[in-house]
């Protein structure tokens, strides 16, 4: 029998990565407001989400999950949101076009503000620090001022969640998503680039095939789903305190749900069977992420995954597989195989970013295109290979034009990351690159639709 759970309930077990505040009473006092502050999602979208992601568990959608390591306080602002949101868009409708599915769209977005890190203090020169933990713990300066826990840094960290959300849902619902606008989409992109011939041909086919329904005599305006897109929300949930105060009661169903964003998730360094984290997560029912890293074994999956969907309801549970290119094909078989044979319903998805960061020549932590590429080959090749559905990706990216990740069409060299190295922690795909990304991906999603659309080899005699 699972012992009773409360939104403090994690309080009472070993938590790792929390930041060390100096003064309690201040930290209890912000919680204390923040749990009397508006959330910022509702129940009902999250269950929504949990169907849409019940098909993807399904095979009948794919996931599209993405956006920043981490959001700033210094790079907040209508414009970066806005190059979020279009390349997001852009690089869905190539993967609905190309898969011929439904793309659920989640972004890593308002509310994606607490890093975890591999070591609690940063040498930089001689200088030791406490590590920099993200804008809603501390700031990234290297001064031993900025590195101290701020707890009023919450409060920011909500306000900025709930501008940029608002923004969101304007471009979602606003117009801006019209699938009719599928060409103004183009306005960000450097002229005559590879990406944007290749975005405007498919941009053309769909007006096309709008301009047929029309004439066929359909009124697109009266079809939401041209009109509109569902767009969702999603961050890990490593500062618990934080989570805890936007944990709500559903007034329509008496369950609670996490309130900061619509999708959570456990990060690898912070899925311990019995610790915070993941008791936190049994709780809440929102749609839920687990990153599965190399060191995850089988049968602690399984363990994790009764905890967290005991009962085994579709869409609830997100794995979000990152071993790194090179393991990939020698991890993940023996994940599906174990979640296959106990009859677990999941979304398989991947994260091609976290288990390629490598330490450049010229110093910088970045991530080879080819590599994340590779990753994301062998993802659907084992998936192929098993008869299970790959469900999504899971990426870090930006719509601006920065240089963090090498490679890529144009071709970024450990020289050019020094230009435009903005992130504030892991490295993430540029504009460029992720829509070059969606259109690789696309074409495995397409190999898939064509294998399954094969007829069966013919068998003699029959
Ligand atoms: C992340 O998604 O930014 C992250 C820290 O990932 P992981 O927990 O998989 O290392
Ligand atoms: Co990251």
């Amino acid at each position: 029998m699972a012992e009773r759970w409360t939104p403090d309930s994690w309080r009472k077990k070993p938590v790792l990565q929390v930041p060390e505040y100096p003064d309690a009473k201040a930290l209890a006092d912000i919680e204390g407001q923040l749990a009397t502050f508006p959330p910022l999602v509702f129940a009902g979208e999250a269950r929504n989400l949990k169907k849409a992601l019940a098909r993807v568990a399904a095979g009948e959608a794919f996931l599209l999950q993405g956006g920043d390591c981490a959001e700033s306080f210094a790079e907040h602002g209508a414009n970066n949101i806005r190059d979020f949101f279009r390349v997001f868009l852009q690089m869905a409708v190539v993967l609905t076009y190309a898969g011929a599915l439904p793309v659920v769209k989640v972004g890593r977005i308002a509310g994606q503000f607490a890093k975890p890190r591999s070591s609690p203090t940063e040498k930089i020169n001689g200088v030791e620090l406490p590590s920099y933990r993200g804008d809603i713990v501390n700031d990234i300066a290297f001064t031993a001022e900025a590195r101290v826990p701020d707890p009023r840094r919450q409060l920011a960290a909500y306000r900025q969640s709930a501008a940029t959300l608002n923004l969101l849902r304007a471009f979602a619902t606003g117009g801006f998503a019209n699938l009719g606008s599928v060409h103004q989409w183009m306005l960000g992109f450097v002229k005559d680039s590879q990406q944007s011939r290749r975005y405007k041909e498919l941009a053309d086919r769909i007006s096309d095939a709008l301009n047929f329904m029309r004439a066929c005599g359909l009124n697109l305006e009266s079809h939401p789903e041209l009109r509109a897109t569902e767009f969702y929300t999603s961050h890990e949930a490593l500062l618990l305190g934080y989570e805890q105060a936007f944990t709500r009661v559903d007034s329509t169903t008496g369950d609670w749900y996490a309130t900061s964003g619509h999708m959570l998730w456990i990060g690898d360094r912070t899925r311990q069977l019995d610790h915070g984290h993941v008791e936190y997560f049994r709780g809440i029912k929102n749609p839920i992420g687990l990153k599965c890293g190399p060191s995850l074994k089988p049968d602690e999956l399984l363990k994790l995954i009764d905890i967290l969907n005991p009962d085994n309801e579709p869409g609830r549970l997100t794995l979000i597989n990152r071993s790194g290119a090179d393991k990939v094909g020698e991890t993940l078989p023996h994940f599906i195989r174990a979640v296959q044979r106990e009859g677990k319903s999941v979304v398989w998805s991947c994260d091609p970013m976290h288990g390629n960061t490598i330490t450049s020549t010229s110093g910088y932590k970045t991530r080879p295109f080819d590599r994340i590429l590779s990753e994301l080959k062998s993802f659907f090749e084992v998936h192929a290979a098993e008869g299970t559905h790959a469900g999504g990706v899971h990426l870090e990216m930006t719509g601006q034009d920065v240089t963090e990740c090498i490679g890529g069409a144009r071709a970024i060299t450990d020289e050019d990351l020094n230009d435009r190295y903005h992130t504030v922690c892991d490295p993430r795909l540029n504009a460029e690159q992720s829509i070059d990304m969606a259109f690789l991906i696309a074409e495995f999603l397409k190999q898939g639709r064509e294998r399954k659309a094969q007829p069966l080899p013919a068998v003699a005699g029959l």
